[in-house]
């Protein structure tokens, strides 16, 4: 099965049939992780919110492994991760997408693992290629098509490093010209360590990322909370017409 992982502005689904909600005991908390099952014809799908239901879960506080856990406990196989940005490529101006094809994480304190304790023997994963080609393909795929019937275009980048960042303050100047000069595209607080917890669960894991402001220092102006809630309320109906791609797509492969 296919899950969505939502982000700021992205916190329910409103234009799909809801059949079911579940609420996941997972080994990581104690309050049970709620998914949404959600059908598109025939084919289900599982919708979390990552910031939780009421948009109140602050990046760091975000509990990636239950959220990974409970997917993985429904017979999630691929996830598709949406994720807000601060754009740094000059490609990647608010409005514009990207799915990336790198990291780097720049987080810290996070519980990033499910292989810590009960071990045999220490395990590591192959992490070389953070985001599955295949399911990121997908997503190129979906967007493009979308993009043919939509109004207006948007713009997408094919590929990129994302930088994750903890968060929940937004970074310096100084901070983005050095990632900058690390070679990322774009950054954003919620990329890691959901990535690698879906690759030790072996969950196809890709990244659709919408840019909502220039990240700090690049732009003349100051960044406005205001902007960047205006941009994610104005890209969401475009980012659930490519979900419902994806899922269609995902139905006949
Ligand atoms: N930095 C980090 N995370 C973000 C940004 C940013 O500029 N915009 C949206 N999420």
């Amino acid at each position: 099965m296919l899950a969505i992982i939502g982000g700021s502005g992205l916190s329910s689904l409103d234009s799909f049939e809801q059949v079911q909600e579940k609420a996941i005991k997972t080994p990581y908390a104690r309050a049970r992780v709620r998914v949404n099952l959600f059908t598109l014809g025939d084919t289900q799908f599982a919708f979390l919110p990552r910031h939780g239901k009421k948009h109140a879960i602050p990046p760091h506080k975000v509990n990636y492994r239950a959220n990974i856990w409970a997917l993985s406990s429904i017979g999630v196989k691929q996830i598709v991760a949406i994720n807000a940005v601060g754009g740094i490529h000059d490609k990647l101006g608010p409005g514009s997408f990207a799915v990336p094809d790198q990291l780097i994480d720049y987080s810290f304190g996070r519980d990033g693992t499910f292989f810590e304790t009960g071990l045999n023997q220490v395990t590591h994963i192959d992490f070389s290629h953070p985001y599955t080609e295949t399911l990121r393909q997908q997503l190129l795929h979906a967007v493009n098509h979308v993009n043919k019937q939509a109004k207006i275009q948007r713009a997408l980048m094919d590929g990129g490093v994302y930088a994750c960042t903890q968060g929940p303050r937004l970074e310096t100047a100084a901070e983005i010209q050095r990632l900058q000069r690390d070679g990322c595209a774009m950054v954003g607080m919620t990329g890691m360590p959901e990535a690698a917890l879906a690759r030790e669960l072996d969950i196809a894991y890709a990244c659709l990322a919408l840019s909502v402001n220039w990240a700090a220092g690049l732009a003349e102006e100051l960044i406005s909370l205001d902007e960047i809630h205006r941009v994610l309320a104005q890209g969401m109906d475009f980012v659930l017409a490519v979900l419902e791609q994806v899922v269609k797509e995902s139905a006949s492969a």
